[in-house]
């Protein structure tokens, strides 16, 4: 791969930036400074370092981000922010998507990523990946509605959702819900389904990942290398 190719895969530099730091001798290959930004590296053998730092080739990327209300679950969107738009501009070239659709005004934890195929399997419904969400609801909900839930419920357009589990707090208007599948506006729906009403929904985890309370709404980091292999082996 072209030296400048891989700065600007890993969200190093743009390559005009590579090439201004090859010129100045910024960036080292194998210790040694580059002569060319057109010269050819191997990714996963060659030490490259930028500006004294050195820049690690990653395979996939994996991003969680804790989503504020207001932005849309997409790469693109003419009108609405999309959740790709809280990551710095340069993780543009990465090909991040997000792994799964929260709506605009539901928060919590979001996986992006670059890896295809373990999004599609995580997203696989054969797969019963859980995903748990912290919910108000305008009415007080009673013990045989939540019954109900657990069994499934039966949407306005006919569809039978899964057993999803929850469990409420005292005052029966808040909660935490755990489903096995991801309908469009599903907790929603089943809420309708019962004649109340959705106030507000955070999700709190997806497969093996948990929502970390040290991480601000808006905010975002990488995996840890624990919660990565976790994800690669919730989607084996
Ligand atoms: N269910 C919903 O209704 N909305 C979400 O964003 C996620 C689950």
């Amino acid at each position: 791969m072209r030296l400048d190719k891989f700065l600007a895969v890993t969200a190093t530099a743009t390559r005009s930036e590579a090439g201004r730091a090859v010129r100045a001798g910024q960036v080292l290959v194998g210790g040694v400074p580059a002569k060319r930004a057109d010269m050819q590296i191997d990714p996963t053998r060659d030490a490259v370092s930028y500006r004294g730092e050195p820049v690690l080739y990653r395979e996939h990327y994996y991003i969680l981000l804790n989503k504020p209300t207001g932005y849309v679950s997409a790469t693109e969107d003419g009108r609405e922010p999309t959740v790709l738009t809280l990551l710095p501009p340069k993780y543009t070239v990465l090909g991040l998507f997000p792994c799964g659709r929260l709506d605009k005004n539901t928060e919590g934890l979001m996986l992006l990523t670059d890896d295809g195929d373990t999004a599609h399997r995580l997203l696989s419904p054969r797969r019963h990946v859980e995903k748990r969400y912290r919910f108000t609801v305008k009415f007080p909900l009673t013990e045989e509605e939540c019954a109900r839930f657990r069994e499934g419920l039966t949407l306005e357009d006919g569809y039978e959702t899964k057993p999803a589990d929850i469990v409420l707090d005292a005052a029966g208007k808040s909660g935490v819900i755990t489903l096995v599948e991801g309908k469009y506006h599903q907790i929603k729906r089943m809420m309708q389904a019962l004649h109340n009403q959705i106030t507000s929904l955070e999700r709190i985890s997806f497969g093996p990942l948990t929502l970390p309370a040290d991480l601000p709404r808006g905010a975002w980091r990488a995996l840890t290398k624990e919660e990565e292999t976790a994800l690669l082996e919730a989607a084996k």
